[in-house]
């Protein structure tokens, strides 16, 4: 492949993505998480580095390096301040892409100090986090805006849900049941569905290699825009 003319792709670009998953404290001692690690987030910002971007990574706790320096690294814990970070890049960003796996909801307190067992059961109230994605959409002007969503059953049913529903540019569906995909494998199968319907099926290959043919899919479906 031709490097010079790979990078030419999203020359000028600015890319943001958020990756992995958030971390929710309950106490000192204890939090609530999701099986992301990331691998999908990285592979797409080195993806679009790769073609020249300018990436911004929002990263919740994850055991990833990036092998690519030019990307630009923001670690980040809670949804609370993955939502402020995202928001704070949104504004100045062309491709935004939401493959973090954000907390749904997160306890309803936070304790100072180790809570103690006692006899009987426990129960941690939760409440709701703030829908990242959807509220990126309501603020959207130029930025092409992608969603991911991650299902265990009818998967593309569930996710053009979520891309009518969140206003999406497109939707990258995760069957996390799915042999060799979802949280944590090498590997991913996923279907990409623009805000036409139009649909890509991507079989079992390497996250990177997923990574390229979504940021393919993207460019496409940003010059059908401009057209
Ligand atoms: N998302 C987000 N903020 C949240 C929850 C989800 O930005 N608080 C984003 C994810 O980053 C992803 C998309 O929403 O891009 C879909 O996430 P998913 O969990 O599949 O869908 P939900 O809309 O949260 O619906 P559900 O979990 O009920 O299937
Ligand atoms: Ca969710």
């Amino acid at each position: 492949e031709d490097h010079q003319k790979r990078h030419a792709l999203l020359a000028g670009k600015k890319v943001l993505i958020s990756a992995g998953p958030t971390k929710e404290t309950i106490d000192p001692v204890r939090f609530f998480t999701n099986r992301s690690t990331g691998k999908m987030g990285f592979a797409l910002a080195e993806a679009a580095s790769s073609m020249g971007a300018e990436v911004t990574l929002v990263t919740g706790p994850v055991s990833l390096s990036l092998s690519d320096s030019k990307v630009k690294r923001i670690d980040v814990v809670t949804a609370r301040e993955m939502h402020d970070v995202m928001h704070e890049h949104f504004a100045s960003n062309d491709i935004v892409i939401k493959a973090a796996a954000v907390a749904d909801y997160r306890p309803k307190r936070v304790h100072s100090e180790k809570m103690k067992k006692h006899d009987g059961d426990w129960y941690v109230e939760m409440e709701r986090t703030t829908d990242i994605l959807q509220s990126l959409a309501e603020r959207k002007t130029n930025q092409f805006l992608v969603g991911f969503a991650a299902e265990t059953e009818n998967p593309v049913d569930y996710g053009v849900k979520k891309l009518k529903k969140k206003g999406l540019d497109a939707i990258v569906i995760n069957n996390v049941a799915a042999d060799g995909a979802g949280f944590g494998s090498d590997t991913n199968v996923v279907t990409y569905v623009n805000r036409d319907e139009k649909m890509e099926e991507v079989s079992l290959a390497s996250k990177p290699d997923i990574a390229d043919r979504i940021m393919t899919f993207i460019l496409r479906d940003m010059k059908d825009g401009e057209k």
